[in-house]
């Protein structure tokens, strides 16, 4: 069986950074794109809370709540068999390690492998009670959306030495916490490149360059739909080159295993 038909588990996220695979994640909301994604090499699938920009047309992520993603993360399930399925958390659903496990189950049962969460602080305690129950955790760091108030806007995180170590300590300690993977996410190249060579765990970047494991967008992005909101400069619309919506993900899964994707023009230095 090739590498792109198999169906892609937990424990493989650690085998393919072992043999140097870089890992093809994008986000998806429903299950026809879901079906697209699977069957032109997209290995990982992200639920993410993106879906209340890019699908009910909010200025920001803080609006979703729990039962929108258990609704997309189910359509998704039913049009994705081999990609693996990560929901996450919305906005104010992950407070409590109790909170964050209700919220999880449904998740789970919606046809999730994997939940992911922002931030580190006293959510490692929600990452060990999670894993500890058998739900694995995929961590997100960096400019972290959920925390758009406190960085007054979507700014690059980690730019002054003292961003850049606390960085390096939460990414270190999501891990110890037990979580799988980690999303680093408006990061300085340079900086995504140290975390990663440091990080026990794959990561996954967006606005990271190229020095992680595997990488991410939004796949509203990849196919160069106007959203309403700013463009970052980690986009790149992969229809163009790739002339139909397979297309483009076929481009894109060979630009992230390629290492072509992202080039300098997408990174922050
Ligand atoms: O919600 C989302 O789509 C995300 C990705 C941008 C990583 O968190």
């Amino acid at each position: 069986m090739s590498e792109l038909q198999k169906t892609w588990t937990v424990p493989m996220l650690a085998r393919a950074r072992a043999d140097g695979r870089k890992l093809v994640m994008l986000t998806c909301y429903d299950a026809s794109f879901a079906r697209v994604l699977d069957d032109n090499g997209c290995d990982l699938i992200l639920v993410g809370d993106s879906l209340g920009m890019v699908v009910q047309g909010h200025a920001s992520t803080l609006p979703v709540r729990v039962e929108d993603i258990a609704y997309h993360t189910a359509a998704v399930a039913r049009g994705a068999r081999r990609a693996l399925k990560i929901a996450d958390f919305p906005f104010g659903s992950d407070g409590s390690p109790q909170e964050a496990h209700a919220a999880a189950v449904r998740f789970i049962q919606a046809g999730a492998s994997m939940v992911k969460l922002e931030g580190a602080g006293h959510k490692l305690e929600t990452i060990r009670y999670l894993v500890e129950r058998e739900i694995p955790v995929c961590s997100h760091l960096g400019l972290t959306p959920q925390s758009v108030h406190r960085f007054g806007g979507f700014k690059v995180q980690g730019r002054e030495d003292a961003a850049a170590a606390r960085l390096c300590e939460e990414a270190l300690a999501v891990a110890d916490a037990g979580a799988a993977l980690l999303v680093l996410e408006g990061v300085p190249a340079p900086l995504a490149t140290r975390i990663t060579a440091a990080s026990p765990i794959p990561t996954i970047g967006i606005g990271a360059g190229a020095g992680c494991d595997g990488q991410v967008l939004v796949l509203h992005d990849l196919l160069g739909l106007d959203t309403g909101h700013r463009r970052p400069k980690f986009v790149k619309d992969f229809l163009a080159d790739g002339g139909s919506v397979a297309g483009a993900i076929r481009a894109f899964a060979a630009a992230v295993r390629s290492g072509a994707f992202p080039a300098a023009e997408h990174s922050y230095e």
